[in-house]
């Protein structure tokens, strides 16, 4: 086993790239590449494995790709929203690892606290897998990166421009950029830049209230919701705030000329990115979306295949 996937196993969950080295990372993309070449015809590590899916917000991409990759390598995924386990009636996180771990081999949770996840994982020796949290998203940013890889031939010595809302999705690419020594800049409004903890943890990146200082020289321009799971209360306020934060036309003439755009879906369409670039020829959503399964099948593979 390489040492990469030693200190994976080891360290038993994927909650983040915080403990992460780059040469990890870099590992992981590459391993992710093999699972996908494949296809559906590779080993089935997870046979007679069961992999518990616990969902306190919705999901399309994920829980599919989840469940989807659990299955093509053998395994068995149960799907628990939050609302009918007993956790939705007061039942602790804690007590809940405590006991899944007597049943299933790993549990992947999407919610909101990431100390709830951080709880999951110190109460269960099963591993526990990030689906997102209001804090980050890994297993998208490693799809991301497979997507840029794959597309631009390479990561080394690219910019990542990201524009909108500094949230989740932007504080885990900030931490991997830094991890791989890769120029990330994010063009924010102002009150919606990264928080201090992450600033820490990204001291390279660059923060801009203009989108188009954020995008020169990028050769990948990403977006997200402006308005995240969580925070439908404020989609008014937002909508109006981040309307110079579209990614369009125009936006998109600043970066490189050959800069593409990413975006974890699911889009709004006229909000954070135009129909014209959202199913234009500089756009690899799609792609983007295929590859959670491969990373995850890569990811389940090497936290829980026998060796
Ligand atoms: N990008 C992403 O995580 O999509 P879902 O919310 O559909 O899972
Ligand atoms: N920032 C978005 C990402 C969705 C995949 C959210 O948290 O809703």
């Amino acid at each position: 086993m390489s040492t990469h996937s030693q200190a994976l196993r080891d360290r038993k969950d994927f909650i983040g790239f915080e403990a992460s080295s780059g040469d990890e990372i870099r590992f992981l993309l590459s391993h992710s590449a093999v699972v996908k070449a494949r296809g559906r015809r590779g080993p089935r590590p997870l046979a007679g494995k069961t992999v518990a899916l616990i969902f306190n917000k919705s999901s399309t991409r994920t829980r599919v790709s989840f469940e989807t990759a659990i299955v093509q390598l053998g395994g068995h995924p149960i799907y628990l929203a939050q609302r009918d386990l007993q956790l939705g009636r007061g039942e602790t996180v804690a007590d809940t690892g405590r006991v899944l771990e007597r049943y299933v081999d790993a549990v992947v949770i999407r919610t909101y606290s990431h100390d709830e996840v951080l709880d999951l994982a110190k109460s269960t020796r099963v591993p526990v897998i990030n689906g997102l949290t209001d804090y980050n998203h890994p297993c998208q940013i490693l799809a991301d990166l497979l997507t840029v890889q794959e597309v631009k031939g390479r990561i080394d010595g690219l910019k990542i421009a990201f524009v909108g809302d500094f949230n989740n999705v932007a504080n885990t690419w900030a931490v991997a950029c830094e991890k791989l020594g890769i120029a990330f800049s994010a063009g924010c409004p102002e009150g919606y830049g990264p928080g201090e903890a992450v600033r820490r943890l990204a001291p390279s990146m660059a923060v801009s209230a203009d989108p188009r200082a954020a995008v020169a020289g990028a050769d990948v321009v990403y977006a997200d919701t402006w308005v995240s799971m969580g925070q439908e209360e404020e989609k008014e306020k937002r909508l109006s705030i981040f309307k110079p934060f579209q990614v369009n036309g125009a936006l998109m003439a600043a970066a490189k000329p050959d800069a593409i755009f990413l975006h974890c879906l699911p889009a709004h369409r006229e909000e954070e990115v135009t129909g014209e670039v959202m199913d234009g020829p500089r756009s690899h959503v799609w792609q983007e979306a295929e590859n959670r399964l491969h990373v995850q099948k890569a990811l389940l593979e090497l936290l829980m295949g026998e060796g």
